[in-house]
Parts: structure tokens; sequence; C-alpha cells
């Protein structure tokens, strides 16, 4: 602490006295950002470097402020970040224990910057971390249910439209639906990657800087495809963040809606799957229990995750350039979001990869569900030239009568269809089957097996598994 009367020994030389204690605690963010410490003493490394290439800062104080901050690095490797409100932030903490460490030239690091472009930046590789991170969960989640999909190419299960059986499809296919909307979140954070990838490193606190500073080396060495362009946008903006929570929001409802799937799918009346008993509970009252939490959360986590979303949308809407210390907000929901997604996505993985599927189960729901209505339907209008409402009123008739006694469609004797309809012949028992059903759907992207395992083989290519 600085010697004067306990102002800040960073910005204190204006103030005669400290801030108080509400001060302090409303304004220290380095309880949450001091998840950014290596992305800060990155960025740091790569600033000084560029400083004492340019002859901003002398070659000597350039080599002991990187050493510096090697040794702060390691050291909160060992014991963490330490939390000391009055430093506010990661940034401060970090320059703080440097001049602790090497005297008055650590001094010399915050030249020809600010901290509006140093969090830009720290922030910026942190999500570009996190889309990486998030990118090999979902292929490892993709790899899961390609594999599942493949097993069941010609496993059949009910289709459903409003929840009600409508076509018997497979369970390859279904899973094989997951895949692709898999494949669309990681192409939303392919995009928000590749778009979020320049430095504002050098836009200092908001207009810019008359030392001569080398941008593109900054850029450069910290990854980035080249500087930013504005500098009041490079430290004002968040749409990075916002791009990746949009993305992360979008991955989330796709894995609630797994997750509901398999919560129905084990529900008792269904059947149609036994979860993992490594992602499944027990009742503390009911022995008979097993849960489906882990399931049950993913569900919850994506109501959180659109909140993250929402907040930071919200935070931003109303902010004029350039920098505001709302701004300092846009952290907390972000990484909450990259850990519920992350955990969402390896329990869903977990979940795909173990879960043991009733084939058995999900055929007999097929069958008593008359999920061949539609293909008697068609066979009458194909086979004996009768038009399709006629037809479907026929097919009608055959289901209420197979519902009476509680057998499957192809189940009913032939003189029962005949009864019904006298141009129906035993050929269609070729078409009331549900292999038969599924197999017919062969058009491009349908649930035929042939189709499934295309899709499967295409997949497998693209993920790059092995045969
Ligand atoms: N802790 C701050 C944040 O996260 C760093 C930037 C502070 N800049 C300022 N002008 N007060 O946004």
């Amino acid at each position: 602490m600085s010697g004067n009367s306990g102002s800040n020994q960073m910005w204190g030389g204006r103030f005669a006295a400290g801030p108080s204690a509400i001060m302090r605690e409303i304004n220290a963010s380095i309880p949450f950002d001091k998840a950014l410490w290596r992305q800060d003493i990155a960025a740091s490394k790569a600033h000084v470097d560029m400083l004492a290439t340019q002859g901003i800062v002398a070659e000597d104080d350039a080599r002991l402020i990187a050493g510096g901050l090697d040794q702060v690095a390691a050291e909160y490797e060992a014991n963490g970040v330490p939390e000391n409100w009055d430093l506010e932030d990661i940034h401060m903490t970090t320059e703080s224990r440097l001049a602790e460490l090497i005297g008055p030239a650590a001094g010399r690091l915050h030249t020809a910057r600010s901290r509006n472009d140093q969090v830009a930046t720290d922030f910026r590789l942190w999500v570009r971390d996190a889309i990486d991170q998030v990118d090999s969960g979902l292929l490892a989640l993709q790899t899961a249910l390609v594999t599942r999909a493949g097993e069941h190419a010609a496993s059949i299960m009910p289709g459903f439209t409003h929840l009600q059986t409508a076509q018997p499809v497979t369970l390859g296919h279904h899973l094989m639906a997951y895949y692709e909307m898999i494949a669309r979140d990681r192409s939303r954070f392919a995009d928000a990657r590749a778009r979020m990838n320049r430095s504002p490193l050098g836009a200092a606190a908001l207009a810019g800087t008359g030392f001569p500073i080398d941008r593109f080396r900054t850029a450069q060495a910290l990854g980035f495809d080249g500087p930013t362009d504005n500098s009041l946008d490079s430290v004002s903006d968040r749409d990075f963040a916002l791009d990746y929570l949009m993305a992360a929001a979008q991955c989330s409802l796709h894995l609630s809606r797994l997750a509901e799937e398999f919560i129905i799918w084990a529900s008792q009346p269904f059947g149609f799957v036994t979860l993992p008993d490594s992602l499944s509970t027990g009742s503390s009252i009911m022995p008979q229990k097993k849960n489906p939490d882990a399931a049950e959360l993913v569900r919850g986590h994506s109501g959180r995750i659109v909140g993250c979303l929402t907040a930071l949308m919200i935070t931003m809407k109303g902010l004029p350039l350039a920098y505001s210390k709302d701004m300092q907000d846009d952290k907390p929901p972000v990484f909450e979001a990259a850990s519920l997604l992350a955990l969402s996505i390896a329990a869903m993985a977990g979940m795909v990869a173990e879960a043991k599927f009733r084939t058995d189960r999900m055929r007999g729901a097929a069958e008593l569900g008359y999920a061949t209505a539609t293909d008697l339907a068609d066979w009458l209008v194909r086979q004996a030239n009768i038009p399709f409402r006629e037809a479907h009123h026929i097919t009608g008739s055959a289901v209420k009568l197979a519902e009476s006694r509680g057998i499957a469609l192809d189940q009913l004797p032939l003189e029962d269809l005949k009864a019904i309809d006298a141009r129906i012949d035993e050929r269609v028992y070729a078409a009331l089957s549900v292999e038969a059903s599924v197999a017919a759907r062969s058009s491009h992207g349908g649930t035929a097996p042939a189709e499934v395992r295309k899709r499967v083989a295409q997949a497998r290519e693209a993920l790059g598994i092995e045969e």
C-alpha cells in the first residue's frame, strides 16, 4: 500500500482518501476475473516484448519484467491468485505483485496500454480457449451419437409428432438428428471464433496511443489474425462474448432436448432406455426409484445458460462508447455459462455412450402405436388405385379393429381386412410390417436403415473416426 492515507497505489495520485468499504467491494472484480490470469500474463508478455522491440522500454527492463511475470505466473500456478479487494482486479493484482518482485521497472509495463484494452484482450483470449474446449467436448458427444447410431441403424422405434406415435423410424436415425444439431453448434462456435480473433491490445484507454507501438506484432504473438481497426470499438466491444453465449445458449437448447428425450424414454410407461447408474441417482425414501437427475439438470442448466446470455445482452444495450464499468459484469455470465455447458456436454456424452436402449420395448411401441397406418393407406393408393382420402378412411377402420383386439395391424387376419375393404389382398402384409415401413423411406435423409448407415459413414469420416 502506498503511503498516502490508504488511497489506491495504482490510481491514488489524485485521491486524498481511500475508497469506502462499500466502494472497495462493489468495485472488486478479482473474485471472478482471477480466472483470466493466464491470459493476462500472456498478453503482458507480448506487450512488453513489443515495447522493447519498438525501443519504448529498454531491453534490460523488458527482460526483468518478462522474468517477473513468469515468476508471478508460477506463484499463481502453485498457490492460486490472492484476492485483495484493494487491488480490484487481476490486472492490478499482477502488476502489484510484479512491483514487489522486481521493483520500479514494473511501472514501465503499463506504458502505451490501459486496463480497458488489457481486459478486452484477456477476455477474448479466454473466450477463444473456451470455444476450443467446447469444440472438443462436442466432438466427443458427436462420436458417441454416431457410434450408437451405427449400432442401431435398423433398430425400430416409434417416430413421434405431438409426442403421439406417427411413423416408425430407427433409433439410429433419431440419434443422428442430434448429430446434425451438434454439427451446427460446432459451426456456430467456429464462426464466433473466427470473427473474434482480432486483437484490441494497443487501443489503450479508448483513443489509441502516441507511443510508436506495433499492434500487428502483439496480435501475432497472441495468435490473433491481426489488430482491431477502431480503438473506441476495441475497448467497448463485447460482441465476441455475446457470440459465444448465443452459440452456447443454442447448444444448450439442443442438449436440453436430448436430455428431455432420455427423461421420457427412461420413464416406466415408455421404458425405452435404462440410464447408466453412473449418471442416475436413487431416492432417499422410495427404494425402487432410479432418477434421471443428470438429464434433468442438463435441462435445467439450459435455462441458466439462456439467462447468462440475457444478462450480458441487457448489460450492453444502453452503453455509450467507449468503456463503462458496467462491462466488468461481462465475465460472470460467460464463466458461468462455460462451466454449465461443459458439464452438460460431458453428461450427455456419457449418457449417449452408456445408455442401454431397450429395442424390444421400442419396437413393440411402434407396432402397437399403429405407426404403419400411413403405409396401409399408401398401399391402398398404389396397389388398388384408391383416392388417398378414401384410403385414409379405410385405414382408420382397420386401426380401430386392431386396437379393439390389442394387436398390431399386420396381425389382423386377411378376412377381417377384406371385410373392411374387398380390394385388400395378401400382398398388403409386406407393407404393414415396421421393417417394411422404415425400409421404404429411403429418400435422401430418410429413416431407411440403408440411408442411416450412409449418413453414419459420412459422419464418421467427417469426425475422423477409424472403422
Ligand atoms: N476490472 C475491469 C473490468 O473487468 C478492468 C477495466 C477497468 N477499467 C477502468 N477504466 N476502470 O472491466
